[in-house]
């Protein structure tokens, strides 16, 4: 069995896409969770696009401990040298340097010769291998690319030191067949192919990132690089849950030993959807709401006779429990701590207190509190931000026949506490409760995306509300869970502005 390697490109891939950004603290929560599930390499961000980015990566190499911690670079020195400032103190950094190799991006975008090409790639891995002993390199472009081209550029960079070669389908433009003697040549077209590790790195453009991985896969292929949720540049990158899963459910056919920890990807999906404000589409195969629900008759009949009639990966597998034990308001802390246990999550004694009091005033409000109620409780303590504006109490009056208006009072803490309130009417309720809370923050900004989902079924269930404002270029999400929907949207509202207080404050600093 050959030893499969799993590289996240969550916080880097995943990150560059629309309405994906995430904080310093966001990231590294998700960091300390790909680091949970064993992952083998964390792609933390690309170090020279912006000081944070920087800081990011900088902030997780200096965290993980049990994974490879990598960051982008352009084949250029002083990509290079940014991102070794930021990996340096990593337990194990990886330097990974790209430039891409097709024609059309050769001619158009780097307006370089194939022998300037290979120039830059070789000289860029034997300058970043004096500094880290660690290097991938990618040829960007590559499933576009002159196979005999690829080959060359894939040997010279092995001699100059390169650990890892990446074979990106960057355009997602290839398909299954193709990409396997794609993979297939390069092992057996380059000569010292057995001197690194190769890598593929799919996008899912026409719909075959995992398709095309899994052919890679089949092809010698043993890092293979993907996202929690498959999120990513336009279409996405390939979805790790689905390839691993994958792997895992169809041993014969890939025969690849794995350290990944599957019981966590649940958890992963969830906290990064928290997290961006991106949510699952329900018929996601592996962690869509519906991937283990079976309504037909039919289907429900053969499952209770036995699961495996339609049942090919059991939901345990990733980490979804079967759970029958009901939380409520009479639960102890004993069995509120077991349920967490059981769930994953292990928390310290000043924590599951923490945890304990919020439970309680949730079991207040709701009759069952189920697993779904006491992950979100938990994501909320993972992202905070210090609380410039906290909620103290919020009036709002509204109806079909009159102009909504909503009363709010914050209290402003910056250095002293201040008690502010304004009053606004509004397009509907919500907007009339947004509209009091800018006269409050007075900064300008845009609202880009509202929305409200449900966090269980039933009528006393949490809503979860997401927003996202723009200031300049850039983006904050802010999430707020409550019983009440109108609570979780200003919530929701006044996170977004909290953290874009804290971080243009950071950036300061910077
Ligand atoms: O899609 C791509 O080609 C990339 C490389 C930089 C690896 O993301
Ligand atoms: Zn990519």
């Amino acid at each position: 069995m050959a030893k499969l390697f799993i590289f996240d490109t969550t916080l880097r891939d995943g990150e560059q896409s629309p309405g994906c950004s995430m904080n310093l603290q966001e990231k590294l929560e998700v960091a300390r969770q790909l680091e949970r599930m064993k992952v083998d390499v964390i792609e933390a961000g690309f170090a020279i696009a912006s000081p944070g980015d920087f800081q990011s990566v900088k902030a997780i190499a200096e965290t993980v401990k049990d994974c490879t911690v990598a960051s982008l670079s352009r084949a250029l020195t002083q990509d290079i040298d940014r991102s070794w400032e930021a990996l340096k103190k990593a337990v194990s950094p990886r330097i990974h340097t790209f430039i891409a190799t097709s024609d059309i991006h050769m001619q158009y975008k780097l307006k370089m010769t194939k022998d300037e090409v290979l120039e830059r790639a070789r000289s860029m891995v034997a300058y970043a291998k004096k500094l880290c002993s660690d290097v991938e390199f990618s040829a960007e472009d590559a499933s576009r690319s002159n196979p005999e081209f690829l080959y060359r550029i894939f040997e010279t960079v092995i001699d100059a030191g390169a650990t890892v070669i990446n074979i990106p389908d960057t355009v997602g433009y290839t398909t299954p067949e193709e990409f396997f003697a794609l993979i297939k040549g390069v092992r057996e077209n380059v000569p010292n192919s057995d001197k690194a590790i190769i890598s593929v790195h799919c996008h899912n453009d026409l719909g075959m990132a995992v398709a095309n991985t899994l052919a890679a896969a089949r092809a010698g292929a043993t890092q293979l690089e993907c996202t929690i949720n498959g999120i990513g540049e336009r279409a996405g990158n390939a979805a790790l849950e689905e390839v691993i899963m994958a792997i895992k459910t169809r041993p014969q056919m890939y025969n690849l030993d794995y350290r990944l920890d599957t019981t966590q990807i649940h958890r992963s999906s969830r906290l990064v959807s928290s997290i961006t404000g991106v949510s699952v589409q329900p018929n996601k195969a592996v962690v869509g709401a519906n991937a283990f629900a079976h309504e037909s008759g039919i289907h429900q009949h053969g499952v209770l006779a036995e699961k495996s009639t339609y049942e090919i990966m059991t939901p345990e597998s990733i980490g979804l429990s079967q759970n029958l034990m009901v939380l409520g308001k009479h639960s102890g802390r004993h069995a509120f701590e077991d349920r967490l246990n059981t769930l994953g999550y292990h928390l310290t004694k000043e924590e599951l207190d923490a945890a304990f009091d919020k439970f309680k005033v949730l079991a207040d409000k709701k009759k069952v509190v189920q697993d779904a109620d006491i992950e979100v409780l938990l994501e909320q303590k993972a992202v905070e931000i210090p609380e410039t504006y906290k909620l103290d109490r919020f009036v709002i009056n509204t109806g079909n026949t009159i102009t909504a208006t909503a009363s709010v009072r914050l209290i402003k803490q910056n250095g002293e506490t201040k008690v502010i309130e304004e009053v606004s009417t509004g397009d509907g309720p919500i907007d009339a409760a947004f509209k009091a809370i800018e006269k409050i923050a007075g900064i300008s900004f845009t609202l880009e995306d509202y929305s409200l989902r449900s966090v269980t079924e039933g009528q006393d269930a949490q809503g979860e509300a997401y927003v996202k404002i723009r200031r300049d270029t850039q983006l904050y999400t802010g999430k707020g869970v409550s019983t009440d929907v109108f609570e979780a949207s200003v919530l929701s509202y006044m996170n977004a502005i909290n953290k874009m207080i804290y971080e243009e404050k950071l950036e300061e600093q910077v």
